[in-house]
């Protein structure tokens, strides 16, 4: 018991074939890499895996959030698996890795990362959520409706430890400003901002109450824009999620709930298009169709110890089918719009694409009209 820190550290190292998945050799590559550092102790435990092309790490650990050792082990091994893809000359091989050297943090180096310090409960559920060929807030509607939302949360309104509500940080992830708003007594400012997903994203969650915030945090998502930071377009920044549940979070029935609508998120081919975020199972996160759909997978631990029990894939079942069922009725719907909004995203979205370049060549056909 005591604290634990969680961490998500994610990248897209290169891809088989073209931007679909990652080899199982990568997987093992990792795995062997983080085992080497949980034997010396540097880490507890890790768990390895991909959503799509973003090969993923789940690490538990005594010290603390942005760590630089933990940080770099990560680094290494991502450089690792990267030197591989190179050697196979897999697709876009080291892609996020935006540097050639570790610069004692990685935030703003390429990779994504979530991390949070709980204090480890008596039994504590935690949840990883990994998204392919979308943005951090395609979180923003799930975690709205798992933490405000009464229909979906039905702990909102029966469980006193929960009837508080939760305080939500948000982020504007152009200009790097935050503000907290608090639930339920701000939810129509709440989703005045949230509801733009082209500028805000939900960072962390946390329950309301006296306690510590390492008692109280309830969520964080990567909200890392690849593109912003590239500033260029390299890849959709597929964001990754942590969610607590239980005992006066929301339940973990209540949390997969919020993924139930299939809603329309940006990304999807060349980050340029908005399609519907299918929950699916590892096996199925494997984005083809137009480079997509946007693919979510959720893994359920349990902490035992900083011990990471599990996972449990928790959207392979069968109630999530008529979900993907109708995500892929809204990809055919979308698909049939080709180029034109709102398949394609906003020209503001555009900004980090390679669209602003095919623009140009078209400036000098445009004079000045009477009309
Ligand atoms: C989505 C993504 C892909 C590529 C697309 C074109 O995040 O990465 O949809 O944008 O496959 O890739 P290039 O330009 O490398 O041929
Ligand atoms: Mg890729
Ligand atoms: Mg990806």
């Amino acid at each position: 018991m005591g604290l634990i820190t969680v961490s998500c550290i994610k990248a897209d190292v290169g891809s088989l074939s073209g931007h679909i998945t990652v080899l199982p050799e990568m997987i093992k590559m990792m795995e062997d890499h983080l085992d080497a550092a949980k034997k010396v102790g540097t880490i507890v435990d890790y768990h390895v895996f991909n959503c799509g092309d973003d090969l993923e790490t789940v690490m538990t650990h005594r010290k603390g959030r942005d760590n630089a050792e933990v940080h770099k082990l990560a680094w290494d091994g991502f450089m690792k698996v990267a030197n591989y893809a190179r050697s196979k000359k897999l697709y876009a091989a080291g892609q996020d890795l935006l540097s050639d050297s570790f610069s004692g943090n990685v935030r703003g180096q390429g990779p994504g990362i979530a991390e949070m310090t709980f204090m480890e409960r008596k039994s504590d559920p935690v949840l990883i959520f990994a998204c392919d060929k979308t943005e951090p807030a395609a979180f923003n509607l799930p975690l709205f409706k798992v933490f405000a939302d009464p229909f979906t949360t039905a702990g909102l309104v029966i469980d006193p430890k929960a009837t508080a509500g939760f305080s939500f940080e948000i982020m504007d992830v152009y200009k790097h400003l935050k503000a907290t708003l608090h639930c339920p007594e701000e939810m129509y400012a709440l989703l005045a901002l949230i509801g733009t997903t082209s500028t805000y994203a939900i960072k962390r969650i946390y329950k309301k109450g006296s306690e510590s915030p390492e008692e109280r945090i309830a969520a964080e998502v990567c909200t890392e824009k690849l593109n912003v930071l590239a500033g260029q377009y390299v890849g959709k920044d597929d964001p990754v999620c942590i969610v607590r549940a239980q005992s006066g979070f929301p339940s973990v029935g209540e949390v997969i709930e919020g993924f139930t609508l299939g809603h329309l998120v940006s990304g999807w081919m060349r980050g340029s298009h908005k399609g519907p975020l299918m929950p699916v199972s590892l096996k199925y996160a494997t984005p083809t169709r137009f480079d997509g759909p946007p693919r979510v997978v959720g893994l359920g631990f349990q902490i035992c110890n900083g011990e990471l029990i599990g996972p449990k894939d928790l959207f392979d079942d069968v109630s999530f089918d008529h979900v993907r069922e109708r995500c892929n009725l809204i990809a055919d719907y979308m698909r049939m719009h080709g180029p034109f909004e709102p398949h394609r995203v906003s020209e503001k979205e555009l900004e980090y694409t390679t669209l602003p370049d095919v623009l140009k060549k078209l400036e000098q056909r445009f004079k000045p009209t009477e009309e």
